[in-house]
C-alpha cells in the first residue's frame, strides 16, 4: 500500500505527529505491520497506531481531531495527572466485581461505549461489530444519531437494551419522530447532546483530509443516516441553537425513556439539569471536539459531583485511556465512564475482535487498580482513594510531555 507508507512518512516528518504524541504514549508508527493479531496489542495506544495505518487518512482525521489547536483534546489527557490514587492494603480483594447498574442498564463493567458517529467509516462491521463486542464483554452501549446502521439492527446485535444519543434537529416533529423510533427499537434512555449548538472548527480533520487522495463522492453519496429514514432532511439542521432547559420537560412529554444530558462541564449546569428533571448527566466536552481551551473533563468532575450530591448518576467521558483513569473518575463520584476513540481504534484495526481487545485491556487495567487499591467492588471506590495534588505531573522522556 504505497499511499499508506507515504502518509506515515508525511506524519513522521510533520508537526502533527508531535500533536498526536502529546496526548498519547509513544508507539512506533508502523507497529501494525508487526502486530497482526489483536491479542498481541498491549495497550490502547498501540491500537491507535494500528488503526491509523488501516483507516483512510481523512477518516482517521475525523476520528482524531479536536478543535482549533486541539488544546481541549490534550487537556482531557493531561487532567488525569493532577489526581493520584491512595491505595489501601490488606483488604480481601479475592472476589472482585466490576459490574454496575446505571438507570437500569446492567453491565459487567463501568466502561460504557460513547456515541460515535459513522462507524462505517472505520470498518465494514461498523455498529454491528461494536454491538457484538459490547455483548460479548457485557458493556453498555450508547448509539449515535449519526449511526451508519439502523438502530433496530444494532439492538439486535447487542441483544440487550442500548441508549440512544440525540442530536435534536431544528424541527421538533423530527426530534419526536427519532425519539419514538429509538424507544420502539428498544432504547431505554436518551442522551441529549447539548455541547454543539453552533458548529465547530475541526482543523486536524481538515489537514488530514488534504492528505487523502481518494474520491470522496465514491462513498459519500449524500444520503441521510438511517435514523432519518422517512424524514425529508433537506434544509433541516442537526442542531437547534434555540434550545433551553425546558427541553427536558418537552422530551419527557413525548417519551418514557430516561433523559440524560450530555455535555455538562460546570457545577451550575449540573444543578440545573437536576432541577429540570434530568435522570442523569454525562460530563463531557465531546472529546475535545466542541470548544477550544476547556478544562479536562476529570478536572470538571469535583464541582459537578458536589452540585449533584448523589441525586442522579453521573457518567463522564473524555480522554480515558487507562484503567487507572477510570478508577479516578469512579472515586470522584462518577457511576460510569465513557470511551469514544479507543473502541473505534479497535474497530478500525481489527473489527469486532479489536473492540473486544480494547475492552479486555481496559477492564484488566481497572481490575488491577481496584485490587491493588483495596477496593473489590465499584461501590467501594470512594473519594478517599484519590487525592487532587493541585498541579499536573509532567510525564515523558527527553523533555516531551507524554500521557
Ligand atoms: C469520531 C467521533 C464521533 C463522535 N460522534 C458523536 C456523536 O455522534 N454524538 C455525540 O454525542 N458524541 C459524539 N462524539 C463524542 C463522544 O461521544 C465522546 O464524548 C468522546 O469521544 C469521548 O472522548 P474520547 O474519544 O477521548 O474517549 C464523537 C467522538 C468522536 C471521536
Amino acid at each position: 500500500m504505497p499511499h499508506r507508507r507515504d502518509f506515515l512518512k508525511f506524519l513522521a516528518a510533520s508537526p502533527l505527529l508531535t500533536e498526536f504524541s502529546a496526548f498519547a504514549q509513544e508507539v512506533e508508527a508502523t507497529i501494525g505491520e508487526r502486530l497482526t493479531n489483536p491479542s498481541e496489542v498491549i495497550n490502547v495506544f498501540e491500537m491507535e497506531a494500528i488503526a491509523r495505518e488501516k483507516i483512510p487518512p481523512a477518516h482517521f482525521g475525523y476520528l482524531a481531531t479536536g478543535v482549533d489547536g486541539d488544546i481541549t483534546l490534550r487537556a482531557n489527557r493531561a487532567g488525569f495527572t493532577r489526581f493520584q490514587i491512595r491505595p489501601r492494603r490488606l483488604v480481601d480483594v479475592s472476589q472482585p466485581d466490576l459490574s454496575v447498574n446505571v438507570l437500569g442498564a446492567e453491565a459487567r463493567s463501568p466502561i460504557f461505549l460513547c456515541p460515535v458517529g459513522s462507524h462505517g467509516a472505520f470498518h465494514p462491521e461498523a455498529e454491528r461489530g461494536v454491538a457484538r463486542a459490547a455483548a460479548a464483554k457485557g458493556h453498555h452501549m450508547i448509539l449515535s444519531t449519526q449511526s451508519s446502521t439502523p438502530i433496530e439492527a444494532v439492538v439486535a446485535a447487542r441483544g440487550a437494551p442500548i441508549w440512544f444519543q440525540l442530536y435534536p434537529t431544528d424541527r421538533w416533529e423530527y426530534t419526536v419522530a427519532m425519539l419514538q423510533r429509538a424507544e420502539a427499537a428498544g432504547s431505554t434512555a436518551v442522551c441529549l447532546t447539548i455541547d454543539l449548538p453552533a458548529g465547530r472548527n475541526t482543523e486536524t480533520s481538515q489537514v488530514l483530509t488534504r492528505q487523502d487522495t481518494r474520491t470522496c463522492s465514491n462513498c459519500h453519496t449524500g444520503q441521510a443516516k438511517p435514523i432519518f429514514e422517512g424524514l425529508n432532511m433537506r434544509g433541516v439542521g442537526l442542531n437547534d441553537p434555540s434550545l433551553t432547559w425546558n427541553v427536558i420537560a418537552r422530551m419527557k412529554e413525548v417519551t418514557d425513556m430516561k433523559v440524560l444530558i450530555k455535555g455538562i462541564e460546570v457545577g451550575a449546569d449540573a444543578a440545573l439539569a437536576v432541577q429540570n428533571g434530568a435522570d442523569g448527566i454525562v460530563v463531557s466536552n465531546h472529546g475535545g471536539r466542541a470548544i477550544e481551551s476547556d478544562r479536562g473533563t476529570i478536572e470538571c468532575l469535583p464541582e459537578i459531583a458536589n452540585a449533584v450530591n448523589g441525586r442522579i448518576p453521573i457518567i463522564i467521558d473524555g480522554g480515558f485511556r487507562r484503567g487507572s483513569d477510570v478508577y479516578k473518575a469512579l472515586a470522584m463520584g462518577a457511576s460510569a465512564v465513557g470511551i469514544g476513540r479507543p473502541y473505534i481504534w479497535g474497530l478500525g484495526a481489527f473489527g469486532q475482535a479489536g473492540v473486544e481487545r480494547v475492552l479486555d485491556l481496559l477492564n484488566r487495567e481497572l481490575l488491577i487498580t481496584m485490587q491493588g487499591s483495596g477496593t473489590p467492588t465499584i461501590d467501594s471506590i470512594g473519594p478517599d482513594y484519590v487525592l487532587d495534588a493541585g498541579y499536573r505531573v509532567p510525564r515523558g522522556r527527553l523533555g516531551r510531555e507524554l500521557f
